[in-house]
Parts: C-alpha cells; sequence; structure tokens
C-alpha cells in the first residue's frame, strides 16, 4: 500500500477529482494548506492570493491506494492539475504500512478501498 500527497493549484481540485473518479479512486482527504514551491512564491502570485508571507493557497490531497492503483492514479492527478506553467504542484508518495477501517476492523486492502 501507498499514500499518496498531491499538492496541487485549488484551481484545479474539480478536475483532479473528476479524473480521479473515472479510474474508480473515490476516497480521499482534502486540506486547504499553504505552501510556495523553489520560486518562493513570488513569481505564481498572480495564479492565486497571496497569504502570510509569500505563502499560497494550495490544496493537499491525501489517497490510501493498493499498489495495483498508485501508478493510475498518480498519472489522474498529473492529467487533472497540469497547465505546464510554474506551481502546477507536486506528488509525493509513501510506503504505508497499515490501514483499519473501523466500523469492521479490516484490514489492509480490503480496508483500503
Ligand atoms: N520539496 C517540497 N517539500 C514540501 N512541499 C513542497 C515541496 N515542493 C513543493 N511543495 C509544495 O508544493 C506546492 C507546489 O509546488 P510547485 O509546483 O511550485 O513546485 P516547484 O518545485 O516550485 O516546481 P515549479 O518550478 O513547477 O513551480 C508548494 O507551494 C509547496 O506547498
Ligand atoms: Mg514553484
Amino acid at each position: 500500500m501507498k499514500m499518496i500527497i498531491a499538492i496541487i493549484q485549488p484551481s484545479k481540485l474539480d478536475d483532479v477529482r473528476d479524473e480521479l473518479y473515472k479510474i474508480d479512486v473515490n476516497l480521499m482527504t482534502i486540506s486547504e494548506v499553504l505552501g510556495h514551491g523553489r520560486q518562493k512564491g513570488v513569481t505564481e502570485v498572480y495564479r492565486g492570493a497571496k497569504e502570510m508571507g509569500n505563502f499560497l493557497r494550495k490544496i493537499r490531497i491525501e489517497i490510501a491506494v493498493n499498489d495495483n492503483f498508485l501508478e493510475p492514479a498518480v498519472k489522474a492527478i498529473v492529467k487533472g492539475a497540469k497547465t505546464g506553467e510554474t506551481g502546477d504542484g507536486k506528488i509525493f508518495i509513501l510506503p504505508l504500512d497499515q490501514c483499519v477501517r473501523i466500523r469492521t476492523e479490516e484490514r489492509g486492502g480490503l480496508a483500503i478501498g
């Protein structure tokens, strides 16, 4: 299992979600975060409101997947979020040790999706 953490432009959230639905990835956690990349928030200000300091509003998406869903999910996020401009975002992929569905106490691959 893997944990995908994607940081994307807020304006791309609907497109990314639609691409994920197309490949049957329907479970995800979204949060609003502040961040900046290597331009330190300076050159992409026109793409969104500037918050504290040079931090910009971003959306963080967390998706836990079985290994066979990893590449399709990454491709779907890229397809939905990419414009080719700076600030399009980044995807981090982490190993995921365990997952427990609290209601049923299922674990692992059964619990994840
Ligand atoms: N190495 C990193 N560690 C933690 N967060 C990061 C990292 N790189 C990017 N981020 C987060 O992702 C957001 C989007 O990054 P961004 O797309 O600007 O990356 P970049 O490396 O500057 O690439 P680009 O040159 O395409 O803009 C940042 O605002 C920040 O929140
Ligand atoms: Mg950047």
